[in-house]
Order: structure tokens, then C-alpha cells, then sequence
């Protein structure tokens, strides 16, 4: 899933740290059913523990799951949003997995009880009565789909693509067939025929100045998809995105980071992040995701030029350079001064 100029960037990030820190923004619920829904991707259904009521999810929330004492990890929710009382999840089990959704496959099941966050939505569906595309890349499917029961709840207008490698790895193609908006439902399959294959010229054609775009995929998808969208027309505010990684987080030169509250000075190499380098020193700090995705990690920088990576902080964000998400971004300076 999201991310500049765009819906995902809308998080405000100390409204993000509070929420995962605070117990009081975390609940217990119990998986009530797990089952594969494409390949590699099973949907998780998470039910209250408690007799307390799950807080609602708008079409586009996502929750923090604690997967474990050191991961957290940021999962879409992913039903009908008018279908109250549980959260549906679904979840990929990434060959690149940094542990969170291998340790979901192999030890989430039926019947555990697992902490997570309340919702929060920074990939909101804008209801100003414009059409709606919503484009997905794989998992990516999942805030769409809520968005696709929400915007047929109201009378919106839209299409619904989902773009995939292979057919086998489609998720929710049964419930959508069924779903009352299958007819605005498009799926392209890359190793399809070639006219089923998305094709923005066509796909894209109908795009004027009051259609929003909604887009949600790996980074590759969304470049490629924003790309299209501009391309077919859609104005950039309209443009909105969400992404499940993030940038590269290695490569580029070393430079020295400074922990000014201690002066102490370390140096970042190519192959690391600013957030491994101090945490092998020594220093406490704060990640969630670690792909620059969620702005737990962002760190206020004193001095120096930060080469943001992360996909969390909007591009005047990012101009200001007062905050740098040290899970993934790098400097433009030979060293970089941060407030920890
Ligand atoms: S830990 Fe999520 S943005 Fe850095």
C-alpha cells in the first residue's frame, strides 16, 4: 500500500505515535477465522476479546497489529465497512518479509487472542459525489475493496480494477463476482491475454476533472498507475495512494549521524539504516513499520540535509526537512544532527 500528495500522507504523526504507544489505543481481539483467499494471502477475522464494541474502520483504515514484543506491523481493514463488529484483514506472505507477515502465516490461528490498534484512516475516500477509480496491484486489493462497498453504499460512481501477476494470486475474486458491484469490477492478469490487460488508454479513458483516483499496490504499481493517472488527466490533488513498501532503504554514500543529546557521532555505511546504526550503539528508538510508511520512527533534525526515502511525510513535509524517518531515509549532508 501509500504515498505523496496523497491520502496515505494525511496521518499526522504525533496522533500516530500517541496511538501506538498508548494501551489505551490498543484492544485485544480474537481471530475468529483464518482462511487462503489467494495464494500466499489468507484473510484474518478479528472479533472483540472483550465485551467492549470494535471501534468503526471507514473504508481505507488500517489497524497495527502486534505481531509479536518487537513487531508491529500496519494491516488495511478490509470488509464492508457498514458491516460493524469485526475487522478482516489479509495478509501476504512476502518471500521479503522482514518477519511480521511470515510470523502471521506460520503462528496466527483460530481462536488466539492478538493486540491491535484502533483504526486509523490516512487513505480516506473523498464523498464529493465525483467518480471514483480505484486500482489495485495485488494486495493492494485490500482498502480498495472496503471502499468499493462503501462507495456502492452511496450511490457513487465507479470502476474497480485489480491487476495481478497470475490468476491463482487474486484475492476476494469470489466475493467480488457475488458483490453488488461486480459489474464495475475489472480484473487483468499480466500473464493473460493481451486486450484483458490493463490498459490506461482504455481504463482511464473516462478520467475528467472531478474523478478521484484511488491507487494501492506495491511501489512499482503505484509509479506506474500515478503515472497513468496524470497522464489520462487526473488532477494531482485527486490522485491518491497508499503503498505496502516503501523505497530502497540501503545504498548511497555513508555519512556520520550525531545523537546531539549525548554528542556521541556514528557512522551510517551504505549497507545500513540510521535506526540499525543506533540501535547497535545503543541508543533507544522507536519503529513500527521500518519501511517509512507509518512516521513512528521520525526523529526532528537539527542540522544537516536529509535525504528523505520515506512515504510518510508529504512533499512540503519533507521541503521543511525538520523531521527525518530514520527506519529508511538517508543524508544529502556529510552529517546529519538529530534531536536524540
Ligand atoms: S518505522 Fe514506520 S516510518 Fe519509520
Amino acid at each position: 500500500m501509500r504515498l505523496s500528495g496523497s491520502g496515505f500522507v494525511a496521518l499526522r504523526i504525533y496522533q500516530a505515535v500517541e496511538a501506538m504507544v498508548d494501551p489505551e489505543h490498543t484492544m485485544d481481539v480474537r481471530i475468529r477465522r483464518i482462511h487462503y483467499v489467494a495464494t500466499e494471502i489468507v484473510s484474518i477475522e478479528l472479533e472483540p476479546a472483550t465485551p467492549n464494541e470494535l471501534p468503526s474502520a471507514s473504508a481505507g483504515s488500517h489497524v497495527d497489529v502486534h505481531v509479536s514484543d518487537r513487531i508491529i506491523r500496519q494491516y488495511s481493514v478490509c470488509n464492508d465497512p457498514a458491516r460493524s463488529g469485526y475487522y478482516r484483514l489479509a495478509i501476504l506472505n512476502d518471500p521479503h518479509s522482514r518477519g511480521g507477515s511470515r510470523t502471521i502465516h506460520e503462528t496466527f490461528r483460530e481462536g488466539m487472542i492478538v493486540k491491535i490498534g484502533r483504526p486509523r484512516n490516512k487513505f480516506e475516500l473523498v464523498e464529493d459525489g465525483g467518480r471514483a477509480i480505484l486500482l489495485a496491484g495485488g494486495i493492494g486489493i485490500t482498502p480498495l475493496l472496503s471502499m468499493a462497498y462503501r462507495l456502492q453504499a452511496i450511490g457513487g460512481d465507479f470502476d474497480f480494477h485489480l491487476c495481478v501477476r497470475t490468476l491463482d494470486r487474486a484475492p476476494f475474486i469470489n466475493e467480488i463476482s457475488a458483490a453488488p458491484f461486480a459489474k464495475r469490477f475489472r480484473l487483468h492478469v499480466d500473464e493473460g491475454p493481451a486486450d484483458q490487460r490493463f490498459q490506461p488508454e482504455r481504463d482511464l479513458n473516462a478520467v475528467c476533472s472531478r474523478t478521484s483516483v484511488y491507487i494501492c499496490g506495491p511501489k512499482g504499481f503505484i509509479d506506474f498507475a500515478v503515472s497513468a493517472a496524470r497522464k489520462a488527466g487526473c488532477r494531482e490533488d485527486r490522485i491518491h495512494t497508499e503503498s505496502f513498501s516503501a523505497g530502497e532503504v540501503k545504498g548511497g554514500d555513508a555519512f556520520t549521524v550525531v545523537a546531539s543529546r549525548s554528542g556521541q557521532r556514528f557512522v551510517v555505511p551504505c549497507e545500513k539504516s540510521i535506526a540499525s546504526v543506533l540501535e547497535e550503539n545503543g541508543v533507544a528508538v522507536e519503529l513500527s513499520c521500518e519501511q517509512g510508511i507509518c512516521g513512528t520512527c521520525l526523529t526532528k533534525v537539527l542540522k544537516g540535509r536529509p535525504e528523505h526515502r520515506d512515504s510518510f511525510q508529504t512533499d512540503v513535509e519533507k521541503n521543511r526537512n525538520d523531521r527525518v524517518a530514520i527506519c529508511c531515509s538517508r543524508s544529502l549532508s556529510d552529517e546529519l544532527v538529530l534531536d536524540i
